[in-house]
C-alpha cells in the first residue's frame, strides 16, 4: 500500500511513519510527503529517507477550495491508498476531504470530542483536567469531528506547562498512529457513513483505547 503523508511542521510524527516502514512494522510505502510550509522540517526528514517532498503552499492560493484543489492534483500522481495528516495544519474543505473520505486519517493532541482545534494542552490545564492524550481518527468535514479510532491518554502531573505535556502526549502519538495505519493496510479498519469499523465491529465514540488489554 501506498501512502501519503501531509505535514506542516517538525514531522516527528512523519519520522514515526519512516521508521515504522524501514522496520516491517507498517508493510507499506510512504510514496510522497507534502507540506504546506516551505520550511517545514519535515522536509528534510522526508529527504534524508529518499522519500518524494513536494512543497504546496497555501500563501500561493485565494481560497482554501484553491489549496485544497491543488493539493489534490499534487496527490494524483502517487495513487496513494491512505492519506495520512501528521500535524498538517490547515483546515481542509470538502474539495480535497471528498474525495478521500475513508482513507484519510488525522492525530489530534487531545482526547476527542475534548478540545477540537487549536492550543489543546493549555486548554487541558485551564481547565483542570486529570488526563489529556491524544487521538486518531477518520476525516470528515467536520474539523476534528470524524469518528476516532484510537486514543492514547496521558496524565497530567503537577508542574505540567503545554509544552511539558506536549512532549509527553507525542510520544504517544509516535506510537499509536502507525498502529492505526497499519490496521488500514490489513484490511482492517473501514470509515462506513460517520461510523468507523474495526474488525467488522462499530468502534466506541472515543475509539479504543491505546492501553486497553
Ligand atoms: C502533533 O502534536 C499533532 O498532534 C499536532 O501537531 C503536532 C505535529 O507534530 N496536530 P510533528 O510535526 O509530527 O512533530
Amino acid at each position: 500500500m501506498k501512502l501519503a503523508i501531509l505535514i506542516s511542521g517538525s514531522g516527528s510524527n512523519l519520522q514515526a511513519f519512516i521508521d515504522a516502514c524501514e522496520t516491517g512494522e507498517l508493510p507499506a510505502e510512504i510514496a510522497v510527503v507534502i507540506s504546506n510550509r516551505p520550511d517545514a522540517g519535515g522536509l528534510a526528514r522526508a529527504r534524508q529517507a529518499s522519500i518524494p517532498a513536494v512543497v504546496v503552499n497555501h500563501r500561493d492560493f485565494s481560497s482554501r477550495e484553491e489549496f485544497d484543489q491543488a493539493l489534490v492534483e499534487a496527490l494524483e500522481p502517487h495513487r496513494v491508498d491512505l492519506v495520512i495528516l501528521a500535524g498538517f495544519m490547515r483546515i481542509l474543505t470538502p474539495v480535497f476531504i471528498a474525495p478521500h473520505r475513508g482513507r484519510l486519517l488525522n492525530i489530534h493532541p487531545s482526547l476527542l470530542p475534548k478540545y477540537p482545534g487549536l492550543n489543546t494542552h493549555q486548554r487541558a490545564l485551564d481547565a483542570g483536567d486529570s488526563h489529556t492524550g491524544a487521538t486518531v481518527h477518520f476525516v470528515t468535514e467536520e474539523l476534528d469531528g470524524g469518528p476516532p479510532v484510537v486514543h492514547a491518554r496521558v496524565a497530567i502531573e503537577d508542574g505540567d506547562t503545554a509544552e511539558s505535556l506536549a512532549g509527553r502526549v507525542q510520544q504517544r502519538e509516535h506510537r499509536i498512529y502507525p498502529l492505526v495505519a497499519n490496521w488500514f493496510v490489513e484490511g482492517r479498519l473501514v470509515l462506513e457513513g460517520e461510523q468507523a469499523l474495526l474488525d467488522d465491529a462499530v468502534l466506541p465514540p472515543c475509539g479504543v483505547d491505546a492501553d486497553a488489554g
